[in-house]
C-alpha cells in the first residue's frame, strides 16, 4: 500500500493532491508523516501555519489518520499503526505479492559472463556474471521474459595455439585427464616458445585458418577443446547459481560475416584504409571501427554486429543488454552507432551496462594456475573458508556440504553486489565470512532466525493484536511495504546494489527487533501478530535474497 497516497486521499483542500509532498516525520513527536506547507504559503501568500491549519480541518473521516497536529509550518499526521501494520502484512503475506507483470510479453536479452574460452576465468568475470544474473532475476520479477546469453570467446588464433601446443607437446589423453589445466598449459607454453621461434606464430595462424575452414582433421580437435573449456567454466557458473539459455559465441556468429560485410557495402558504410575495411565514425566523434583486417579476418566489433542482427531475428528482443567492464565503452558506442547507420531501429534498444574494476588485496590468494589468481583459485579459497566457518556447527536439517556451497556462492556474489555497479572495489575476502558486520553469512544467518522462530511457533488460533508491534517492527513493515519500489529503482538504474543495501537494512533491523523483543512470548493474539510479521518478512527476504543471488538456508 502507498501510505502517502492514503493520507493524501483523505485531505480535501483546493482539489490539491499532496501525495508527492508528504514526507516521513523526522521524530515520533512529530507524528509518522508530515506535510511541509512552506512552498504553498509562498504561492498563496498566507502563513504556513494558517495553511496547515486549514488542511487539518479538511481531513475526512477515515481509519488511518488518528490525529493531526500543526507544528511550525508542518502538518503532522499520527497514524493508526496497528491498522496500517495489519493492512500491509496481509498485503505481503505471499511471495507472489512481490511479483508484477509490467514486463509481460517483453523479451530481454542479457549478454553477460561471455568469457574468452582460451583463458581461465579471472575474478573480473565474477562481476559481469553476477550483475548480469541479478539483472536477469530483477527483470523476471517484473514479469519480463529473459534470455541469458553467454557469448563465449571461442574464435581466434589463441585456439590455433592451444591446438598447436596439444599436437606438439600434449595428447587427447592428457586433456581428458587434466581438462582445462592441460589446455592452459599448452597455451602458456606456446606463447613462451613463440617468442624464440617466430615460425610458431604462422603455425598457429594456419591452424586457426583450418578451424575456420572446418578442416576434417583440425575441426574435431577444436570442438573437443571447446567442450572441455566450456565444461570447466560451467562448473563455476553452477557454483555461482547461474544457468545460461544460449552459449552461441563468436565462432558461431562469425559465419555471418560475409553477408554483413555485403550489407555494409550496399549501405555505402565501408571504406578502405591501408587494406583494411573500416566504418568511418568521425562525424560522431568516434574512432573508426575496423570491420575486416587487410588479411580479411573479422574483428570483435564485426562479430558483435553479426550477433545482434541475428539475435534480433531469433529472439525479437525488446532490449539487448551487454554487461561488461567499463573498458569496453568505446566498443559498444561504435557497435550501437553502426547498427543505427545500417538503419536498424533496434539500435535504440541496445544498452551497455558497464561496471567498475574489481580486485583482491595484493598477494592475497596465490595461484597455481598462472600469474594472477583465477576465479577457480578464488572459489577454492572461498570454499575452504566456508568450511572453516561452519566446522563447529551441527546441523539437523541442512546438509553441511550444501551449506558450504551456499555460503561460498553467497560470499562471492555479495562481494559484487554490495558495491555500486560503477564503483571500483577491493574484495576483502577474509572479512566477508564473518557472521557479524555487513556480510552475506550475516544475512543468511538472519534468515535462519526467522525460519527457526516459525519452527518453534505452536499457537493454534489466528486472531492477531497488531498493537503488539512496536516502532522497530513498524520500521520493518515499512521496508516490506516499499520493497517493490526498491526493486523498481534498482532495475531502472540497472544497479542491484540498491536491493542488497535494502536487504542488509532489513536484516539489521530485524536483529535489533529480535534482541529487544521476545517474539514467542505474550498473549496468543500478540504472538500471532508478531508471527504474521515474521512470515511477511521471511517472504520478502526470500524474494530479495534470490534477486541478489544469495541462497537461503533453514539453519546454519
Ligand atoms: N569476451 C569478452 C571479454 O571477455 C566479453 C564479451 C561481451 N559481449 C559481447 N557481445 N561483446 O571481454
Amino acid at each position: 500500500m502507498n501510505i502517502k497516497k492514503i493520507i493524501a486521499k483523505n485531505l480535501d483542500y483546493n482539489n490539491k493532491n499532496f501525495e508527492d509532498m508528504i514526507i516521513e516525520s523526522i521524530s515520533s513527536d512529530k507524528g509518522d508523516y508530515s506535510l511541509p506547507c512552506f512552498a504553498m504559503a509562498k504561492e498563496e501568500r498566507k502563513s504556513p501555519m494558517l495553511i496547515a491549519e486549514e488542511i487539518k480541518n479538511s481531513i475526512k473521516k477515515n481509519d488511518f489518520i488518528i490525529k493531526a497536529e500543526v507544528q511550525g509550518g508542518y502538518l503532522n499526521f499520527f497514524l493508526n499503526i496497528p491498522k496500517l501494520s495489519e493492512t500491509i502484512i496481509k498485503e505481503f503475506s505471499e511471495k507472489s505479492s512481490f511479483k508484477s507483470n509490467e514486463g509481460e510479453n517483453k523479451v530481454i536479452c542479457i549478454d553477460y559472463a561471455s568469457p574468452n574460452l582460451a583463458k581461465y576465468l579471472h575474478i573480473g568475470h565474477l562481476k559481469t556474471t553476477i550483475i548480469g544474473e541479478s539483472l536477469a532475476r530483477l527483470f523476471e520479477q517484473k514479469g519480463y521474459t529473459v534470455k541469458r546469453l553467454n557469448y563465449v570467446g571461442d574464435y581466434g588464433t589463441p585456439f590455433g595455439k592451444i591446438i598447436g601446443g596439444l599436437k606438439k607437446w600434449g595428447s587427447i589423453e592428457d586433456v581428458k585427464q587434466r581438462g582445462n589445466d592441460a589446455l592452459q598449459e599448452y597455451y602458456v607454453r606456446f606463447n613462451k616458445e613463440e617468442a624464440d621461434d617466430p615460425n610458431l606464430t604462422q603455425y598457429a595462424r594456419d591452424i586457426f585458418k583450418k578451424i575456420e575452414n572446418k578442416d576434417p582433421e583440425i575441426y574435431p580437435l577444436y570442438e573437443f577443446i571447446i567442450k572441455i573449456a566450456r565444461a570447466d567454466s560451467e562448473k563455476m557458473f553452477n557454483l555461482l547459481g547461474v544457468k545460461f539459455d544460449d552459449w552461441r559465441g563468436e565462432n558461431y556468429y562469425n559465419t555471418f560475416v560475409p553477408q554483413v560485410v555485403n550489407m555494409l557495402n550496399e549501405k555505402h558504410l565501408l571504406t578502405t584504409s591501408e587494406g583494411a575495411k573500416i566504418v568511418d565514425l568521425s562525424p560522431y566523434d568516434l574512432t573508426p571501427a575496423v570491420i575486416l583486417k587487410s588479411d580479411g579476418t573479422s574483428l570483435y566489433t564485426t562479430r558483435d554486429i553479426c550477433a545482434v542482427i541475428e539475435r534480433k531475428k531469433y529472439y525479437n528482443f525488446d532490449k539487448m543488454i551487454y554487461v561488461t567492464d567499463i573498458a569496453q565503452i568505446l566498443n559498444f558506442k561504435q557497435l550501437f552507432k553502426i547498427i543505427e547507420l545500417c538503419g536498424f531501429d533496434f539500435y535504440k534498444d541496445m544498452e551497455h551496462v558497464a561496471y567498475g574494476r574489481f580486485s583482491l588485496p595484493d598477494g592475497k590468494i596465490s595461484s597455481r594456475r598462472g600469474k594472477q589468481a583465477t576465479l577457480v583459485d578464488l572459489a577454492e579459497y572461498a570454499t575452504n573458508k566456508a568450511r572453516e566457518v561452519i566446522a563447529n556447527r551441527t546441523f539437523t536439517i541442512e546438509n553441511p556440504e550444501t551449506v558450504v556451497k551456499k555460503v561460498t556462492s553467497a560470499v562471492l556474489n555479495y562481494s559484487v553486489l554490495k558495491t555500486e555497479r560503477l564503483k571500483d572495489s577491493v574484495f576483502e575476502i577474509d572479512k566477508a565470512f564473518a557472521f557479524d558486520g555487513e556480510t552475506a553469512p550475516y544475512m543468511q544467518y538472519t534468515y535462519t532466525r526467522l525460519a527457526s522462530i516459525l519452527r518453534k511457533y505452536n499457537v493454534n488460533d489466528s486472531e492477531c493484536d497488531y498493537s503488539a508491534l512496536d516502532e522497530t517492527a513498524f520500521g520493518l513493515i515499512k521496508m516490506i511495504n516499499t520493497f517493490n519500489e526498491t526493486t523498481d529503482i534498482a532495475l531502472a538504474k540497472r544497479d542491484p546494489s540498491i536491493v542488497s543495501k535494502r536487504i542488509m537494512d532489513m536484516c539489521k533491523t530485524f536483529n535489533k527487533y529480535y534482541n529487544s523483543t521476545k517474539i514467542l512470548e505474550g498473549k496468543n493474539t500478540q504472538i500471532n501478530a508478531k508471527i504474521a510479521l515474521v512470515k511477511a518478512l521471511k517472504n520478502c527476504l526470500a524474494v530479495g535474497f534470490n534477486l541478489i543471488c544469495i541462497d537461503t538456508l533453514e539453519e546454519m
